[in-house]
């Protein structure tokens, strides 16, 4: 796959050799970006609204959709595949609340093994598609003591603390500037609205700042205090490089987060995979409601 083919480019001894193919290899991912743009155009033959990615709190929005297409990720020339053996992923294009929207199942993740430019590279092309708001959903820790499980967190900030950053390297002019004004990460209006929404349809919500690490290990009882003194009020493995991706090209980004389980220096709580998917079911039909509100409302 072209993923490969990037993470290959990539890895070499020679320092010399590998800035000349690092910056070969951005040349060829503008051109992939481009092509798997275009193949995508020619068939929604529209721009979306909305670009909407299914985390573990929002999976079930996709029964909701009316969908005109779906395309698998294995059928869109050089998409990222997932790694997850039964869940391939795809691309959803159709309508919701009257809106034309494009929803990704299954995204990736840098704890997966995925170079930042596999994990952002839909994000890229979803812009050259013409999408200007981005929603993204996830399940994470939460940290703030207010919290519990099974709450929603409304992102109004974050914090990159995963080891590798999207947008090192040669700076590709044409999707936006090497230095990215990071001073409004999460678009004010729309969290307004969401909070809005929420008071309506009075569903208590937080907002809060998330933290990314890489995982796939779950925070220790000291990492958890860690994230909380550095001003966290949530932690988790995906988001971040999505929307530092989505911002570098000037697109307005709307984060949502499902509390799955809490922890901290005192608390000693174990975590399952399993009760992380527990909390975020439990969850899910509120998100749901506040993403849909969201769509409608938010012009
Ligand atoms: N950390 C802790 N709890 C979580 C996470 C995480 O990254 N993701 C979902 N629940």
């Amino acid at each position: 796959t072209y993923a490969e083919e990037f993470d290959q480019i990539i890895i070499n001894d020679d320092l010399e050799t590998a800035q000349k193919n690092l910056i070969k290899s951005f040349k060829i991912m503008l051109e992939k970006i481009k092509q798997t743009a275009e193949f995508i155009q020619n068939i929604i033959q529209e721009t979306p609204d909305f670009a909407i990615v299914l985390g573990s709190g929002l999976g079930k929005l996709q029964e909701e959709v009316e969908a005109f297409r779906t395309l698998e990720y294995h059928e869109i020339p050089n998409f990222p595949q997932t790694t997850v053996v039964g869940h391939g992923g795809k691309l959803i294009y159709g309508i919701l609340e009257g809106k034309k929207v494009l929803m990704m199942s299954g995204r990736f993740h840098y704890y997966e093994g995925h170079s930042m430019q596999t994990v952002t590279f839909p994000f890229r092309v979803f812009k050259l598609l013409g999408i200007q708001n981005l929603i993204v959903s996830n399940a994470s820790g939460g940290v703030n003591p207010n919290f519990r499980v099974a709450d929603i967190m409304i992102i109004e900030d974050h914090i990159n603390m995963m080891p590798e950053h999207p947008l090192r390297g040669k700076n590709i002019d044409e999707l936006g500037p090497r230095f990215v004004d990071m001073s409004e990460p999460y678009n004010r209006k729309m969290i307004a609205v969401a909070e809005e929404l929420a008071k309506n349809l009075e569903i208590k919500v937080h907002k809060g700042c998330y933290v990314a690490l890489q995982g796939p290990t779950f925070e220790t009882p000291a990492e958890y205090g860690m994230v909380r003194a550095i001003g966290g009020d949530a932690v988790g493995m995906s988001t971040v490089p999505e929307v530092i991706v989505a911002k570098h090209m000037g697109m307005d980004c709307f984060g949502i987060s499902i509390i799955t389980d809490v922890g901290g220096p005192e608390i000693a709580f174990t975590v399952s995979h399993e009760e992380v998917l527990q909390a975020a079911n439990k969850a899910m039909p509120n998100v749901i409601k506040i993403v849909k509100g969201l769509v409608k409302n938010y012009q």
